[in-house]
């Protein structure tokens, strides 16, 4: 385990069990149909192929990038994209693919976002659910875990740009963070 862990809260083998649910899930409701899945960068990357690449329909992959909001900004729910989609979703099936929902600010302005482009439908694919945090309503259509109030890393989640490369999911020892308070 790497040392900067408390604990390690989801294994790699109990993530990729979940990951392979999810696929089979989503193969199954879009079946005869080749949804686009919508990556937010960056926490969602290796969620995203992990999740691709267990699928058994064809499906598209595109990308946006969204700004972290500060304080100010965060009471507003407004976000900044940071880099838009390659490509029009205007009469597609669209799953916007997340690592972690937690205040919920980030999904409620994408769906906003995303709606009124038009898609034939829009559905949120989560691995990570917070629901302790939630500032707004929002139930996602595909959710892997619940997860406690707990500062998690890996798999894709970060601390200041680093523990993504993790296969698992683990609680970060506080003296890391509190270090940089
Ligand atoms: C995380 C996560 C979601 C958002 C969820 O992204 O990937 O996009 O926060 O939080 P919310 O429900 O409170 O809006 P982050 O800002 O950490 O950026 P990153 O994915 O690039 O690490």
């Amino acid at each position: 385990m790497h040392p900067d862990i408390a604990k390690i809260l989801l294994d790699e083998q109990t993530i990729q069990a979940k990951v392979r649910e999810l696929a089979a899930r989503l193969s199954e409701d879009y079946k005869g149909k080749s949804p686009v899945l919508i990556c937010i960068l960056k926490g969602a990357f290796m969620f995203t192929a992990d999740l691709m690449r267990q699928m058994t329909i064809p499906a598209r992959v595109d990308f946006m990038a969204i700004s972290s909001y500060g304080n100010r900004a965060r009471s507003s729910g407004v976000v900044q994209i940071l880099k838009d989609l390659d490509s029009s979703i205007e009469g597609e099936h669209v799953v916007v693919v997340e690592d972690i929902i937690d205040s919920g600010l980030t999904l409620n302005y994408l769906r906003e976002n995303l709606l009124s482009r038009r898609p034939a439908s829009l559905r949120t694919c989560v691995l990570l659910d917070k629901p302790s945090r939630r500032e707004v309503p929002y139930t996602p259509d595909y959710v892997g875990f619940q997860v406690p109030d707990e500062f998690v890393v890996g798999y894709g989640l970060d601390y200041a740009g680093l523990y993504r490369h993790l296969p698992y999911i683990g609680v970060l020892k506080p003296e890391v963070y509190q270090k940089h308070a």
